[in-house]
Formats: C-alpha cells, sequence, structure tokens
C-alpha cells in the first residue's frame, strides 16, 4: 500500500463515504463555492490547491515567494513543488473518509502522479467537471469578494453580502483577490485551455469515474447536481434517490 493510500474509512454501511472527489472546471465554475457545501454536508476536508498555495505566500515561504509571482501572471505553480504540497496534505488523519480536491490536478503531470499515489486507495477517485460558459465566468471573477477570516466566497452580484463589503459571519471587511482581474483571468484562461482541458479529457477518457455537470444553474441547483452525479459514481442508490427529494441546503 503506498503512503497516500487511504486508509479503511470508518463508517458503517448506513453512511455515505465520499472518498477522494475531483472538482475540476475552469476559474470561477464554482470549485470552491461547491467544495464548501460538501465539506459541510459530509465532514471532509476541501484540499484547495490555490488556497494553500495563498496560505504560503501569506506566510513568505520560500514556495509561497515562487508561487506569488506566477500566480500574478494567472501561470501555473511547477507540477513538482503542487504534488509535494498535496502530499503533505494528504497525510493528515482528516482525509481517512474523503477529501475534496479542489483545483487539482490541473496538469496530465499531475493527474498521473495523483494515480500513482492513490493506486492502492480502497475508493477509486471520482472527478466532477463544472462547466460554464466562459462569458458568464468574466463577471464571476471580478465580483467575487472573500471573506479573510472564514474564506466565505461572496459575488458583489449573484451573492452579494447583506451589508456591502462586510462579511455576513464575521462582520470582517471583504477581500478581494490580486488575480481577479481581466488582463489575469484570461491569463488563468489560457492556462486551463492549454494545460488544464487534458486532465478534464484525460478523466473522461478513464470511463465509469468521471461525470459533468452545469455550473450555470443556482448555486443550490449545481450542489444537487454533484450530489446526485457523486452518489451515482459511488453507486449509492439509497443516497442517490433520498438528494432528488430533499432541499440540498
Ligand atoms: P485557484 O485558486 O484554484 O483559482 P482558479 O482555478 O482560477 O479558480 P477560482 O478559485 O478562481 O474559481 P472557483 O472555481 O473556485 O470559483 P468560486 O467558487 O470561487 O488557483 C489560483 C492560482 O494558483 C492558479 O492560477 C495557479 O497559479 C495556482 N495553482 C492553483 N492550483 C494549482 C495547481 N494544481 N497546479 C499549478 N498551479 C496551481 O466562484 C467564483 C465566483 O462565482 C464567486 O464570487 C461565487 O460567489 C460565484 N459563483 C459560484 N457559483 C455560482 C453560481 N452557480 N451562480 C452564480 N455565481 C456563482
Ligand atoms: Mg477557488
Amino acid at each position: 500500500m503506498s503512503m497516500m493510500s487511504m486508509p479503511k474509512p470508518l463508517s458503517n454501511s448506513s453512511i455515505f463515504v465520499p472518498g477522494p472527489v475531483l472538482l475540476l472546471g475552469a476559474p470561477g465554475v464554482g470549485k470552491g463555492t461547491q467544495a464548501k457545501r460538501l465539506v459541510e454536508r459530509f465532514s471532509i476536508p476541501q484540499i484547495s490547491t490555490g488556497d494553500l498555495l495563498r496560505e504560503h505566500r501569506k506566510n513568505q515561504t520560500e514556495l509561497g515567494m515562487l508561487a506569488e509571482e506566477l500566480m500574478a501572471k494567472g501561470l501555473l505553480v511547477p507540477d513538482d513543488l503542487v504534488n509535494q504540497m498535496v502530499a503533505t496534505r494528504l497525510t493528515e488523519p482528516d482525509t481517512r473518509n474523503g477529501y475534496i480536491l479542489d483545483g487539482f490536478p490541473r496538469t496530465l503531470n499531475q493527474a498521473e502522479w495523483l494515480d500513482r499515489q492513490l493506486a492502492d486507495s480502497l475508493l477509486p477517485v471520482v472527478a466532477i467537471s463544472i462547466v460554464v460558459p466562459e462569458r458568464i465566468l468574466l463577471e464571476r471573477i471580478t465580483g467575487r469578494l472573500i471573506c479573510p477570516v472564514c474564506g466565505t466566497i461572496y459575488n458583489m452580484y449573484s451573492e452579494p453580502p447583506s451589508q456591502l463589503g462586510i462579511c455576513d459571519r464575521e462582520g470582517a471587511t471583504l477581500t478581494q483577490r490580486a488575480d481577479d482581474t481581466e488582463p489575469v483571468f484570461y491569463e488563468r484562461m489560457n492556462a486551463f485551455r492549454s494545460k488544464t482541458a487534458a486532465v478534464v479529457e484525460y478523466y473522461r477518457s478513464h470511463g465509469g469515474r468521471f461525470a459533468e455537470v452545469d455550473g450555470n444553474l443556482s448555486m443550490d441547483e449545481v450542489t444537487r447536481s454533484i450530489l446526485a452525479t457523486l452518489f451515482e459514481l459511488r453507486n449509492a442508490t439509497d443516497s442517490l434517490e433520498s438528494v432528488q427529494h430533499e432541499k440540498v441546503r
């Protein structure tokens, strides 16, 4: 069993165990928004490589300083550095029942590395690609506001806080990401098209563990569709039936 293999899930048969779930998609499709909802529902961690890199940047680590320059230009951070960062995070015990990888893998090299790491995993990775037309994404990116304390994601057009610029939960002043500008958005889209689109095809061609969901719907509808997809990919028929009748939030 490789170092990264998942230990036996701590659950009985009546509890759904998500296992490793990948959320793939272009900048602004809703990976972070939906990952947070899955975290609340399943009590498994969100592992966002973007957030981890921003944390390194904040702490001025060697990796953070290197990443800062690349992220500011909308370019990808080198595979070996990101893989190592993910490897370290996956050794944490909170990953035992699964985790949501948000924004990883983003290159074929990262996808193949992850497959090798998880070769002996009890539950195989499932990949869910969120799809939104590019013309919608620019507004999502330039309108995004984030709480620096709790990480809640808002949008000044589609998900505004009750009080302008203030987090509903923490009362903190909301911030914008340094790379959420129009020119950097286009660079990030270039990186998505040239590197990450191939990752989507990689999982699509591996049949049985891939699905696409329409991300251009309300946040609740996207959540419902991701849950249904996840249950289907994991053959969890009971859970699949229940999500079709319940309120998702
Ligand atoms: P990362 O932080 O991952 O950025 P990204 O992929 O560009 O994705 P975003 O976080 O911008 O979008 P999201 O899909 O999470 O959308 P969100 O839910 O916030 O990466 C940043 C950088 O780090 C990269 O450019 C690269 O340099 C580096 N990096 C990271 N991972 C790497 C890797 N693996 N390898 C190499 N380098 C890496 O939603 C966006 C907005 O839309 C929000 O305002 C939200 O409120 C709104 N919204 C969400 N859903 C809906 C909806 N259904 N309807 C209306 N509005 C919605
Ligand atoms: Mg994100």
